[in-house]
């Protein structure tokens, strides 16, 4: 297949993230999954994940990242990183550790496996299985990490924040420290998928962000001081800024992402937009990340209405996020509300003020799980 002048304008998307399975053992109410995945339970076989790994490195891509749902639900896992190994792949299995046993964890590593992140709630049993609906999630948690790291990974743990467990920022240092992490991810809510429908419940306050914040320096300063090598890295949330992140480094340039039934995404997100995605089942990964309508939709800036068009940082920050846009103004064409020039800025604005006031409980938010999906299934 040839390319045409245009397509040798786009980079090859250098990340492919394999989203293999929307199945999960738990209920996380941030996942980023759509809110109606129990519709979508067609699954790409091993040989058609094979084939889509295959294409991607050939297209140029270098890192692979295994998530889902819940990846280690797809038996043929090891198949598929030894796959990827022998093309030529560094892989990153996204995990949250439900599943996971000490053999399976050495025999990823035998299949060329190079990077596991486990994902935790909390630094407590309590808070961690009230947030993952599991009795049995943190035990299971902390015994995956203690392997991992047993079995010569560089062990990188995420956890995602939000207004419950933003206030144990030190205690989930010290958990931390105390597994061994080379890298810690506090990653604070991005509100994208259920996420977004649990926004007002999840999202912290900017007292309680400013005191993280303050914790987790303080934090970072006595690592410093102990001459300790753990690295910390704090994202913290887009809703408290001024200017959108550059989200995915720009629409189409640098990821591709496969959803379970084989559609093809510029990022995890994008199925909610109101766009055609071509699917890999149809399609070649070449053809869909340099010619398909979807991936080109939002390439450029020739889509840009004012203020980004006439902006002097479009080329910092591409217009901000497409599915940001669209979620909270119902036009993913719009500047991403978060950019205080927005004329739609009232919309963050006002998501800081419920913050500010919120009162929901664990107990109020909805739990992803099939059920509560196949509610969002008929709306
Ligand atoms: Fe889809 Fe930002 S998450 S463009």
């Amino acid at each position: 297949m040839t390319t045409s002048h245009t397509d040798h304008k786009i980079g090859p998307p250098l990340w492919l993230l394999a989203e293999l399975t929307y199945r999960c053992p738990l209920q996380c109410p941030y996942c980023s999954n759509p809110l109606d995945y129990a519709s979508q339970e067609q699954e790409l076989s091993t040989q058609q994940w094979l084939d889509v790994l295959q294409q991607g490195r050939a297209l140029g891509a270098a890192q692979l990242g295994f998530s889902g749902g819940e990846p280690l639900v797809r038996q043929d896992l090891p198949e598929l990183i030894g796959g990827a190994r022998e093309l030529g792949y560094y892989t990153n299995l996204i995990t949250s550790g439900l599943g996971l046993t000490e053999t399976k964890v050495k025999a990823f590593a035998d299949a060329g496996l190079d990077h596991i992140q486990v994902s935790f709630q909390a630094s407590d049993p309590e808070l961690n299985n009230a947030v993952a609906g599991s009795r049995k999630a943190f035990q299971q948690k902390l015994a995956m990490a203690r392997a991992v790291k047993e079995a010569g990974y560089p062990m990188v743990l995420n956890f995602v924040i939000h207004r419950h467990n933003i206030h144990q920022m030190t205690d989930i240092l010290a958990l931390c420290e105390n597994l061994g992490a080379d890298y810690v991810e506090l990653a604070t809510c991005q509100y994208y998928g259920w996420a977004f429908a649990n926004r007002e419940g999840l999202m912290p306050s900017r007292a309680q962000l400013a005191e993280a914040e303050t914790r987790v320096n303080r934090y970072r300063a006595e690592l410093v001081e102990r001459d300790h090598p753990m690295k910390v890295i704090f994202v913290t949330p887009d809703y408290y800024e001024e200017r959108p992140k550059a989200c995915m480094n720009g629409w189409g340039s640098l990821f591709l992402t496969v959803a379970p039934d084989g559609t093809a995404l510029p990022c995890h997100s994008a199925r909610l937009l109101p766009i055609e995605f071509p699917n890999v089942t149809q399609a070649s990964l070449e053809d869909i990340w340099y010619r398909s309508p979807g991936f080109n939709h939002y390439r450029g800036d020739g889509w840009m209405p004012e203020p980004c068009r006439s902006c002097d940082e479009k080329d910092k920050d591409f217009g901000g996020c497409r599915c940001q846009a669209y979620l909270l103004t119902g036009n993913a064409d719009n500047a991403d509300p978060v950019c205080a020039k927005s004329p739609q800025h009232d919309r963050i604005l006002a998501a800081r003020t419920a913050a500010d006031h919120a009162t929901a409980g664990l107990e109020d938010l909805t739990y992803r799980n099939a059920r509560n999906s196949r509610v969002f299934c008929r709306s």
